[in-house]
């Protein structure tokens, strides 16, 4: 924890400006704000937009936005810590001591020792002793140029050539088995944890290298031998390759299973291939995704443990609405052996025609039901059509209505309807309410799933009581009267408003430097985008008081959950909607 006082000497001295403007080039002046083109998606006209005023960025494009220190975690993917230190580095001023210093200075020993063994498996592949190396790497159909780019190297048979090495740069025996590059053996010697492989350094997103993953030369057990977890190796919060294919100008992540499948990807001008460290992906590698591109493309090997990994990798990402494609091919089991055997062109055919994940999850659906059995039949409309209604465009609704209705041979009318009716329901009615009692707030959900409001119009103006007390914190007295963190229906919404009534109540300041530290970044981004929102102060509290109106109105009217058989019964009965 810093001290409040030095966070707010730290954005005093960084102006966010400044800082935005090492990395984006921001052009006129539009209003009180600044304008360019998002360092965080892909975009041709600029929506990301600066405030000078408010000392506070947000992307209207992609709804990424905070403060300066926000800025610098998301675009160096920092800890809040790093990037602290990051920009107190950049102000001349001095970190407050952390009582980790020691830890930090252990890691960065790690850090020195791995990059170490990197260049000495690389030149050793170079050279004449890298000669079995060289010939697997030929025989994989490597290039050099490839070889360079990833720093592959070559781990000799010998037991201590490594261990060796690095004593000899003045490296502790305790150092390398803390970096996992040697192991302790059964005689109290240690020997080199890498022998006989061609290694891969897993290099995380700041360029530092985190650990190896080696390849056994050849047939031979282990297949892959990986760094163990160590202080600077954790392999649910790595992905190979990520260190390339962050800079890769393609909008979309290609995630395959083996290393290998990588780095012949790379080769072959997919530069935006990555690979979960031989584990399944975690919520951690699907936040790190997140933050460079908002598509997948998942190329997992064509055996059932893929299709299985498959799945489940979709539902994270899609968490963190990250959109997903998936690729089916045939006679390859893996995206290396495909291009091997049907040229880079062969891949990129498959990528373009790869199924959207809604395509994939509505023939999963489909899978599940029997069709010669009427009511199955019934049970797949009311599922796949559940599902439809929760897209949000009315086009691409009925696109995949009709799509549900092909498959299962009824007439496209009755779903596109049934799916509207459940749109309808889902929205409902209580939306006019809002709009009557609440001068034009459009509730917008959070673009991140995880923040996802479930009753929209409540949460419209829970955004509001959180945005009026930021704006005005005099009323904190009058709203906490009124309304209590538990009654609002959005965690995230309810965890700023008492935040913030906690800190006025503490006579602290509320601003957007202080509450990134307590805030998740996507509970941040969220409160950038509803301080955007306009807001009429000289009434503030009037319009308090309406916006807790309208809550307690909405949990009134807890909606009963739809009634699905009847439902099925109506989807049944409605004779028209049978070829058969
Ligand atoms: P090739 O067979 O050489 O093409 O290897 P590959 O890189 O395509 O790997 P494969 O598809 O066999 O496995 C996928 C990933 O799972 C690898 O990249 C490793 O991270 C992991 N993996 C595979 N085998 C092992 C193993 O024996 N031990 C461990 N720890 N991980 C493994
Ligand atoms: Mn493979």
């Amino acid at each position: 924890m810093f001290s409040e006082s030095f966070l707010m000497e730290l954005a005093d001295r960084n102006d966010i400006v400044d800082v935005v403007s090492e990395y984006v080039r921001l052009g006129k002046r539009s209003g009180a704000n600044l304008f360019g083109l998002c360092p965080f998606h892909n975009e041709k006209t600029p929506s990301f937009s600066v405030s000078p005023d408010k000392q506070i960025y947000h992307c209207f494009g992609c709804g990424k936005g905070g403060g300066v220190i926000n800025f610098i975690m998301e675009i160096e993917s920092f800890s809040f810590p790093e990037a602290v230190e990051f920009l107190a580095r950049r102000a001349g001023m001095t970190v407050p001591q952390q009582e980790n210093d020691r830890e930090s200075r252990h890691r960065a020993r790690l850090y020195d020792a791995n990059r170490e063994a990197a260049r000495f498996y690389y030149q050793l592949l170079q050279s004449p002793a890298g000669e079995r190396g060289r010939e697997y790497v030929s025989q994989r159909r490597l290039t050099a140029k490839t070889v360079k780019t990833f720093g592959l190297g070559y781990a000799p048979q010998e037991w201590d050539a490594l261990a060796k090495e690095l004593r000899g740069k003045g490296f502790s025996e305790q150092e390398l088995l803390d970096a996992d590059l040697v192991r302790r053996g059964r005689n109290g010697g240690v020997y080199d944890t890498f022998r006989n492989r061609l290694v891969f350094p897993v290099v995380d997103v700041r360029g530092n290298v985190a650990g190896f993953s080696g390849r056994i030369i050849g047939e031979g057990e282990p297949k892959y031998l990986n760094t163990r977890e160590t202080a600077v190796y954790n392999k649910g919060r790595l992905l190979f390759g990520l260190n390339l294919a962050r800079k890769s100008r393609k909008d979309y992540l290609i995630l395959v299973e083996g290393n290998v499948d990588v780095v012949s990807l790379h080769q072959a001008g997919f530069d935006s291939a990555v690979a979960a460290l031989g584990t399944a992906l975690t919520n951690e590698q699907a936040r790190l995704i997140s933050r460079y591109k908002n598509e997948v493309i998942l190329a997992y090997d064509s055996d059932g443990a893929g299709l299985k990994a498959a799945q489940r990798s979709i539902d994270i990402l899609e968490k963190l609405d990250v959109k997903v494609r998936v690729l089916r091919w045939q006679d390859a089991k893996d995206p290396d052996e495909y291009i091997q055997k049907f040229g880079p062109g062969g891949f990129l055919a498959l990528v373009e025609k790869s199924e959207s994940q809604i395509d994939y999850r509505l023939q999963n659906i489909r899978r599940k039901y029997d069709f010669s059995v009427p009511e199955q039949k019934v049970d797949y409309l009311r599922e796949a059509t559940q599902l439809v209604a929760t897209f949000p465009g009315s086009v691409e609704r009925q696109v995949y209505a009709m799509r549900v209705a092909e498959l299962a041979e009824v007439q496209a009318d009755a779903v596109i309807k049934e799916v509207e009716r459940q749109r309808r329901r889902q929205v409902s009615g209580a939306k006019k309410n809002l709009e009557r009692e609440n001068r034009a707030v459009n509730t917008v959900q959070p673009p991140e799933r995880s923040l996802r409001y479930e009753n929209p119009v409540s949460a419209a103006a829970e955004e509001g009581i959180v945005r009026l007390l930021f704006l005005e914190p005099s009323l904190a007295g009058t709203a906490e009267g009124l309304i209590r963190e538990e009654e609002f229906t959005s965690k995230a919404l309810g965890h700023m408003y008492a935040l913030i009534l906690a800190r006025i109540r503490e006579h602290r300041a509320v601003n957007t430097t202080v509450l990134s530290e307590e805030l998740t970044a996507e509970e941040m981004n969220l409160l950038i985008r509803l301080l955007n929102k306009p807001e009429v102060l000289p009434h503030a509290s009037e319009i308090l008081q309406d916006y807790v109106r309208v809550i307690k109105k909405q949990q009134e009217a807890a909606e009963p959950s739809p009634d699905l058989r009847q439902l099925a019964d109506r989807l049944k009965n409605d004779g028209k909607g049978y070829r058969s």
